[in-house]
């Protein structure tokens, strides 16, 4: 397997296929089977900001809401910062694989002193997962992208493992955004998170959950930005994530210009071991396209390398309008 080879955030990686953030790998023995299956790296389920903050105590100073306390100590009763760090090491004991800590955050408060414990405990790196949901007209839309600047500026200032950030596809200039978070100090960009949604059931006039899984054709979105900020913006990489539930869509976005290709609803539904089939299913499109390694095809169909790149920035359906019916 070793032509799947590929180095992302200064990590070796066996392969370019790795988990994504999900609650698969709060179990080492899972952690354990990823490997086995020949998951690149794991990227372990986000901790939260303000789960932190409350359990350093910051929350209980500056908490002006007593029943958000509550919420967030039910919450996360079984995933507390101590269990946290123990499950980097025991993971990090149990496979040779990279293992990528993960932070959900909103803020670059006081919670940051907290991403050095993550460091010592030994994740190899640390994926940031931000996303603000602005509820404010008070605040800008340059505020909000200041906030994703200040936190990684932050981090980077106590860490010196890669940092990657993983963001949603909700912004007005995603390669401007880009820039500033590589400038900031990101070593790559996870594009991109996907998020609970609100629903509503007409009959009981309540809510309800929505689909927490992606579907097949869910991966279009990363693909045309990875392919449009491959060629667009300065060097970063790339790793996509949302979408991806067979080794085509893998493979058509290490084409854009990913580096690695992250799974969870895959997993979820079809189970760990798949992973060990798509492997085997890029090996095999590899050897038909005589490409060697997946270095030698990434980014073959990015924006800077074809010669019709405005197909990445065409929205419309233009010619489905006058010839559908
Ligand atoms: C059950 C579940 C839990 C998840 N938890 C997290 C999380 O803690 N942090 C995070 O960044 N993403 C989390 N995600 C999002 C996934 O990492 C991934 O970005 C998203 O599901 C899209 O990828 P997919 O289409 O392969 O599922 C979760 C997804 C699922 C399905």
């Amino acid at each position: 397997m070793s032509k799947l080879k590929i180095n992302y955030l200064g990590l070796s990686l066996e392969s370019p296929l790795i988990v994504s953030s999900n609650g698969l790998s709060n179990s080492v023995e899972k952690i354990k089977l990823m490997e086995k299956s020949g998951a690149g790296a794991v990227v372990l389920k986000s901790l939260f900001e303000e789960q932190i903050l409350l359990e350093t105590g910051y929350l209980l100073k500056h908490n002006d809401y007593p029943e958000a306390e509550d919420y967030i100590r039910n919450y996360t009763r079984s995933n507390t910062l101590d269990n946290y760090l123990k499950h980097i090491k025991e993971a990090k004991q149990a496979v040779k694989i990279p293992i990528i800590a993960s932070i959900n955050c909103v803020s670059a408060d006081d919670w940051i002193e907290f991403a050095e414990s993550i460091q010592e405990a030994g994740a190899d790196a640390l994926e940031l997962n931000i996303h603000i949901i602005p509820t404010s007209k008070e605040y800008s839309s340059k505020d909000v992208e200041q906030t994703y600047i200040d936190i990684v500026t932050a981090v980077k200032s106590k860490l010196s493992i890669p940092i990657a950030v993983k963001i949603s596809s909700q912004f007005t200039n995603l390669i401007y955004m880009v820039e500033r978070l590589k400038a900031a100090g990101a070593d790559a960009v996870v594009l991109f998170n996907r998020f609970f949604e609100p629903d509503i059931d007409i009959e009981k006039m309540d809510f309800m959950n929505s689909n927490i899984f992606s579907s097949a054709d869910d991966y279009n979105q990363a693909l045309r930005w990875i392919g449009m900020l491959d060629g667009k913006t300065s060097k970063i990489e790339f790793s996509a994530s949302t979408g991806v539930h067979d080794a085509e869509a893998a493979i058509r976005l290490i084409l854009a210009g990913a580096t690695t290709v992250q799974l969870a609803s895959v997993l979820y539904n079809g189970g760990i071991e798949q992973i060990k089939g798509f492997n085997t299913a890029i090996l095999t499109w590899m050897e038909k396209m005589n490409y060697e390694t997946v270095d030698s095809f990434k980014g073959k169909m990015s924006y800077k390398n074809v010669k019709s790149p405005a197909i990445y920035e065409r929205a419309q359906f233009m010619k489905y309008f006058s010839s559908l019916e």
